[in-house]
């Protein structure tokens, strides 16, 4: 199954994840608006693509004057696909944060895609259309080191929820992605060295980019939560958080002294604590 021809406008489109998503789909023969605010990431990317059409906006997607030009864009390219691919991560203890950092995240992960989603909501209302807002496994499942983070990323995921179903009436489908841990420049080198000492998988973002093609191509709608076992963690930790809890108790220790810099020595494989 393919998904018709779409124009796509793609958020984060600089990125690891959303370069990937772009990627896969100009092979398929979309037409893409990609967005971010690093013009030479974007130029290359373009050039890059397969398929001729697509159109660069390099802004600021937390500011008015940004939305105020995607809207602009996005109109002159007949947008009928959104796809939210922005974000911003840190790894540290809420004590270590600052209010700007609670601003920084919430304002990128979470303010900028509710605001993308309603400029660009008229555009959508009278032509099949798609919406995908990028999340994450940790949107599901509170992790230490990571509040602010997942504080966004579930404010997201309700957000999309009650978005798809507010759109249920209409033409709109609304899909949630829930990646786990992915290789890119998002996670800082620290960050990638505590995923491995834990033993948290990570997938590669042209991995993800198929998972999202296969669910477009299926009319997917509602939640998907890539990566087992974590899929399968994030309907535990709705079901029976406690055992959730005892689970990340054993990983602490590692997760707070990544936070303070000081990195532990490695651990064999019979050492590592897995959320099980
Ligand atoms: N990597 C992971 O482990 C992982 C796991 C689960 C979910 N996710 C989610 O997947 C999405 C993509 O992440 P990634 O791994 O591809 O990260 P990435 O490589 O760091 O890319 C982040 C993207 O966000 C854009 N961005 C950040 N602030 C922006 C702003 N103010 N205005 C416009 N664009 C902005 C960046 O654009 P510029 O650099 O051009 O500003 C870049 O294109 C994020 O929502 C992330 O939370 C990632």
């Amino acid at each position: 199954m393919t998904l018709p021809r779409r124009r796509v406008v793609i958020s984060g489109a600089s990125g690891g994840i959303g370069s990937a998503i772009a990627k896969a789909l100009a092979v398929q023969g979309h037409e893409l608006l990609l967005c971010g605010r690093n013009s030479s990431k974007l130029n290359q990317l373009k050039e890059e693509l397969e398929g001729t059409g697509h159109q660069l906006l390099t802004a600021d997607l937390t500011t008015a004057a940004g939305l105020k030009t995607l809207l602009a864009a996005a109109q002159a390219f007949d947008a009928d696909t959104l796809i939210n691919c922005l974000g911003v991560n840190q790894l540290q203890t809420l004590s270590a944060t600052s209010a700007a950092d609670s601003e920084r995240i919430l304002n990128t992960n979470l303010l900028a895609p509710i605001n993308i989603c309603r400029t660009l909501l008229p555009l959508f209302q009278l032509k099949p259309s798609t919406i995908v807002n990028v999340g994450s496994i940790l949107g599901s499942i509170g992790y230490a080191g990571s509040t602010l983070y997942c504080a966004s990323k579930a404010g997201l995921h309700g957000f999309t929820e009650a978005l798809r179903r507010e759109l249920a009436d209409t033409k709109i489908s609304v899909l949630y992605l829930a990646p786990r841990a992915t290789d890119t420049e998002l996670n800082n080198q620290e960050m990638q060295q505590m995923n491995q000492q834990l033993g948290n998988k990570t997938d590669s973002p042209e991995w993800v980019a198929e998972q999202l093609c296969q669910a477009l191509a299926q009319r997917r709608q509602g939640d998907l939560y890539l990566g087992w076992p974590e899929s399968l963690f994030v309907r535990i930790n709705a079901l029976l958080p406690r055992v959730v809890d005892k689970s990340l108790l054993k990983q602490l220790p590692i997760i707070k002294r990544f936070c303070q810099g000081t990195t532990p020595a490695p651990q064999t494989a019979g050492e590592r604590h897995e959320v099980s």
